[in-house]
């Protein structure tokens, strides 16, 4: 047996063969998961999904090097959100009440999402940008992050823009109170905006030019301190030449979703050293 085995190895076609059956062992689970995700999920665009504990902890670390603010602290604002009942609660009555409530998922994954939520926590922001919101689910997040720092007496507006005159749904009851969109293209929407920026997010256009625009187009307004979140990250480098070019630093998160066929996105931070 061993003679017939090792007399195969020697010969190039089989061995290609058992090569190739042995890395594709690594992604044959995908295959499973996209069937049944085929089979379970309405979503076609913009995909929910859960992070691994271990993503959720490296997100956590790199989160403590950005803004220099300990681990456990940055844990608990994530612990935070993922048991917040009363936004879970809020996002499905939202998705319920919305025209294509009755097909779309009724399960609420944050995913890099989460790590949104911290920055909020930790910076207080007084002014928070997301650049492109498709149902809303970064701006609800965002504004649940903005009342908390309001009850612990830090006020903050969230401004989201979006293309899409039906964009933003998800944003809703009380959370509301804390956010408003800005419908229309967001550089134009960004030109005409008049307050410092202290929490930017990039997630509109995917071009590699556009995103560049935005940033240059709120290059100007960023307070001292201000951090940039690039949803874009992993598929261009322009927020890390933006920040080379103004003189900030760069890192990026990758994420890994749980029991999911998507490989995940990243989130790119922009900052000062001193932060
Ligand atoms: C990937 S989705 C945003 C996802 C959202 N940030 C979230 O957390 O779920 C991209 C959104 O950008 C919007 N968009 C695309 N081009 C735009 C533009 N030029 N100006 C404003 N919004 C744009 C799209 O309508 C879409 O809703």
């Amino acid at each position: 047996m061993r003679f017939i085995l090792r007399f195969f190895k020697r010969i190039y076609f089989f061995n290609a063969i058992r090569r190739i059956l042995s890395a594709s062992r690594y992604f044959n689970k995908k295959y499973f998961q996209i069937l049944q995700w085929g089979f379970t999920s309405n979503e076609y665009t913009n995909f929910t999904y859960y992070l691994t504990p271990g993503n959720v902890q490296y997100l956590a670390q790199t989160l403590a090097v950005v803004t220099n603010v300990d681990f456990t602290t940055i844990m608990n604002y994530i612990y935070e959100v993922e048991s917040d009942e009363e936004l879970k609660s809020a996002i499905i009555s939202a998705i319920n009440q919305s025209p294509e409530g009755r097909y779309a998922d009724k399960e609420v994954r944050f995913g890099r999402r989460l790590g949104w939520y911290a920055m909020v926590r930790i910076l207080k922001p007084k002014v928070v940008i997301e650049t492109g919101i498709d149902k809303g689910l970064g701006s609800i997040i965002l504004c649940a992050a903005l009342l908390r720092n309001k009850k612990e007496g830090f006020d903050g507006r969230y401004y989201g823009t979006d293309i899409n005159p039906k964009a933003g749904y998800l944003l809703s009851g009380k959370y509301k109170e804390v956010g408003e969109v800005l419908y229309g293209d967001s550089i134009e929407s960004l030109k005409k905006f008049d307050k410092k920026i202290d929490l930017f997010i990039n997630d509109s256009d995917h071009s590699e030019d556009y995103e560049y625009q935005e940033y240059c187009t709120i290059k100007d307004m960023l307070g001292d301190k201000a951090v940039i979140l690039g949803d874009n990250a992993h598929c261009t480098t322009k927020l890390s030449e933006f920040s080379f070019e103004t003189g900030r630093k760069f890192l990026l998160f990758h994420e890994e979703p749980l029991n999911f066929w998507y490989p995940g996105a990243a989130i790119g931070f922009s900052f000062k050293a001193e932060n």
